[in-house]
């Protein structure tokens, strides 16, 4: 689905941000991106929206090498990958309910499913009830929810997190956590770039760590590694397996 083949990327008169970085994501993937500020998540995440080009190697979705697409073809792309931008990008005029329309309508959504699928998207993000509110009268985890209402709000099969939970405290970053696990578990592909270390210790997902320009390691703790591990766990407590809602 997406190959970051040999890629390097510098910006003008800059270091080298990502330095020969070789990594794929398959459908259905949960992938947290991780690395301290400045480490070129972000940049990651522009590469693959071709809003940024490589200085080397290629980068490959769903087969369209984006160093060869064609400019009427990036909107396709884009539409592919639900961006929750790291500043939200929120319109701040708009309820949250509005944004979501506009997001509805940037995508070709039929208009006349539009308001059912609001009210679809606002229950699964939990914001059923605040869609009458503005941007700026949301608590910062309310806001990332509206943001990523807006990202995933056209069905894209990929969804980019851009640090979602940059500016949460640690219970609000897991219920974002846990929100992105669930779009993951309805279908979507999901990446989420983080500097939090708190939720890397969850060990779900795969894991791909950046330093100093360079994949220093990867995890997977995706499906069949999880079972071997959550039966270790039932052998040590039978009853007390709850705490993993994974279905
Ligand atoms: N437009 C730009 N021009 C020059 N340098 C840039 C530009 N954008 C990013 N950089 C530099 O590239 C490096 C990686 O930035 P990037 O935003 O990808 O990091 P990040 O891992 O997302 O960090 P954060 O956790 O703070 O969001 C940083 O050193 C940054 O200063
Ligand atoms: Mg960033």
């Amino acid at each position: 689905m997406i190959d970051f083949i040999h890629i390097s990327k510098s910006y003008p008169n800059g270091d080298i941000v990502l330095d020969d970085i070789d990594f794929s994501v398959s459908p259905g993937d949960f992938v947290i991106i991780t690395g301290k500020s400045g480490a070129g998540k972000t940049t990651i995440g522009r590469l693959l929206l071709r809003d940024l080009v490589p200085n080397k190697g290629r980068i490959v979705v769903d087969g369209e090498d984006l160093n060869k697409i064609k400019p009427q073809n990036i909107p396709l792309l884009r539409r592919k990958i639900g961006f929750a931008f790291q500043d939200f990008r929120i319109i701040p005029d708009k309820t949250v309910g509005e944004n979501i329309v506009v997001a509805l309508e940037v995508a070709g959504y039929d208009s006349k499913k539009i308001p059912t699928k609001v009210k679809h998207i606002l229950d699964l993000v939990g914001l059923s009830g605040k869609e009458d509110l503005f941007p700026g009268q949301l608590s910062g985890g309310e806001l990332q929810r509206a943001s990523i209402a807006r990202s995933i709000a056209g069905d894209p099969p990929i969804l980019f997190a851009d640090e979602p939970t940059g500016n949460l405290d640690k219970d609000t970053s897991v219920e974002i956590f846990d929100l992105l696990q669930k779009i993951n578990s309805d279908g979507t592909t999901v990446i989420m770039a983080t500097h939090d270390v708190t939720l890397i210790g969850l060990n779900i997902g795969r894991h791909i760590h950046l330093e100093k320009g360079k994949i220093v390691k990867e995890e997977d703790f995706t499906e069949s590694k999880k079972d071997s591990k959550r039966k270790d766990k039932n052998d040590e407590k039978e009853d007390t397996n709850e705490d993993k809602k994974i279905a």
